[in-house]
């Protein structure tokens, strides 16, 4: 089905069960670029060989001011200019750093993306918000500008690593704790392995988390409010991504073991949730314990962009399927991170 979704930065048009070889029908591919990493460039060779391509390292560590100098000087050689449309396709980093540079190369080229991960399918390509890193803080440098289109086509997702399809599911699971409990019921009913070897049914569940971002997109696209509560798992998530060089989907894994442990004391959340959580990690072959040191978490957590003054905002539970947004103090997150470190030992 497609359809459109109009954001105020802009309407984005989603194909969803598409084909990368219907592009052609979107765009003037004689004045596309498409900007991918050399993974998918190896694996994908021939699908891009009509195509001028900008090829860049896959991987967090290349999502910096100098790909962006790269990528600038590549689409200087090719000319491009302001109709041109940059076409990111790849996994999150690439749809990150190609609808960054396409919101400033010129002040602004045309864009779509083609999300090549679950991550990116789910999350990264929906919400306009891209971005590089800085040395010191991850998406640190970026804007918000909705693509002008994205394509789903789910059969690149047939030469993803496993790991990466945990690092999506970790997301798939964010959405059904915040928003969905049918949906947390029927992933508890499964496990990754099904959702592999079932077309329909993962785009079925790509289409859901989709449009839940959709929605909360919507309504508050530049994350005064609503926003927010995507963050869930992501507060400490990103501590650990950061301390123990941990995928972003297990780091949020993790992160959404803390944020039980707080609702637990903060929100009354069943006592039951986390264990429950736990087991759907682990079906979905993502990390449930992780050894950390607490006072370097704080650390990290001190440097977070969201932070106000005396409080950090943290995304709780009240139950499966409803979340809250609420500030907590350093003693109380620490309490949090006591309580899952001592989970994690036992
Ligand atoms: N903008 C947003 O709203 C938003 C939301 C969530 C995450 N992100 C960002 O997304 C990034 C993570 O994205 P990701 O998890 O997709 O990782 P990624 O883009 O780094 O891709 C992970 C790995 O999978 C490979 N890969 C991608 N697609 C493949 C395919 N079809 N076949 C084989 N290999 C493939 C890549 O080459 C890479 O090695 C982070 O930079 C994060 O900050 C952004």
């Amino acid at each position: 089905m497609n359809y459109s979704v109009s954001f105020p930065s802009g309407t984005v048009q989603y194909y969803t069960a598409g084909s990368f070889a219907t592009l052609h029908e979107i765009v003037d591919t004689d004045d596309c670029i498409v900007l991918t990493d050399n993974h998918i460039a190896t694996i994908y060779h021939s699908l891009l060989a009509p195509y001028r391509t900008i090829v860049i390292p896959a991987g967090e560590d290349h999502k910096t001011a100098e790909t962006i100098s790269y990528i600038t000087d590549e689409l200087l050689k090719y000319e491009a200019h302001r109709h041109t449309t940059l076409i990111a396709l790849g996994g999150g980093m690439i749809t990150d750093i190609g609808g960054y540079v396409a919101s400033i190369y010129m002040r602004g080229l045309h864009y779509g993306f083609i999300p090549t991960t679950i991550l990116g399918m789910v999350d990264a390509a929906i919400g306009g918000k891209n971005g590089i890193n800085h040395k010191l803080q991850k998406n640190l440098l970026g804007t918000i500008n909705q693509p002008q289109f994205v394509l789903y086509d789910a059969g690149f997702l047939q030469s993803l690593p496993l790991e990466e399809w945990s690092n999506g599911f970790a997301e798939v699971i964010k959405y059904a704790c915040l928003f969905d409990k049918p949906l947390f019921k029927e992933l508890e009913q499964h496990d990754i392995d099904y959702y592999r070897g079932n077309q329909t049914a993962l785009n079925k569940i790509i289409e859901t988390c989709a449009d839940w971002k959709n929605k909360i997109v919507l309504a508050d696209e530049r994350e005064t409010g609503a926003r927010k509560l995507l963050n869930f798992g992501h507060t400490t998530g990103h501590a650990f991504e950061t301390l123990y060089q941990l995928p972003h989907g297990y780091a949020v894994a993790l992160g959404m073991m803390v944020a039980c442990q707080a609702s637990i004391e903060h929100c009354m959340l069943d006592a039951s949730v986390p264990q429950r959580l736990q087991h759907l990690l682990q079906a979905y072959k993502l990390p449930v314990q992780q050894a950390i040191d607490i006072p370097k978490v704080m650390d990290v957590l001190r440097m977070d962009k969201k932070r106000n003054k005396s409080s950090i905002d943290f995304i709780l539970l009240t139950e499966i399927g409803n979340a809250v947004i609420k500030p907590l103090s350093t003693e109380e997150i620490q309490s949090a991170l006591v309580s899952f470190s001592h989970a994690s030992h036992s």
